[in-house]
């Protein structure tokens, strides 16, 4: 994993990409380029882990480029394949809203480029934008639910 600068072409990539997701969408621009000040990109290769079930949650994840499969494990020895994210996607939300570990690990099928925040930020962005917290919400109920059906 890589640390990349953040020049104005990926903000600017990365205002295009949010606007793509619907949950960063109903940011305001303010809102938007305040967030932007506190977002690093971050460089994967293929097959490297970006979080692992069971894990602290520390950081909120969109995906810049590259795919990246959603396991979660059947058992003591498999892992089931839950959902492959690619670019507009996020994750890493459901253990910073719930204060919980990872609920599944993230691996990197690709090379991958991806934006963190990290959890004090993304929790800023939730407390300033209700609606967008909300829409968070809804969305980390839909994965839990498709967790418990799924482990
Ligand atoms: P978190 O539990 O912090 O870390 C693992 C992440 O996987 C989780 O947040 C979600 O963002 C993501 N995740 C869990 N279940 C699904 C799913 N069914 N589809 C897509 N992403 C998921």
């Amino acid at each position: 994993m890589k640390t990349l600068q953040t020049g104005d072409d990926e903000k600017s990539d990365f205002v295009k990409i949010t606007r793509k997701i619907n949950f960063f969408a109903s940011m305001n621009m303010g809102l938007l380029e305040k967030i932007l000040t506190y977002v690093t990109l971050y460089e994967y290769g293929a097959g490297e882990k970006v979080c692992r079930q069971g894990e602290k949650g520390d950081a909120f994840y969109a995906v810049k480029a590259g795919r990246l499969t959603v396991s979660v494990k059947k058992g003591l020895i498999f892992s089931k394949k839950l959902a492959e994210l690619g670019p507009g996607d996020f994750f890493g939300e459901m253990a910073l809203i719930d204060r919980a570990p990872r609920n599944a690990t993230i691996a990197c099928e690709t090379a991958a480029k991806l934006f963190v925040l990290l959890s004090e930020h993304f929790e800023a962005a939730m407390r300033e934008n209700p609606k967008l917290a909300e829409e968070m919400k809804s969305l980390a109920a839909a994965r839990r639910f498709e967790l418990i059906h799924n482990t």
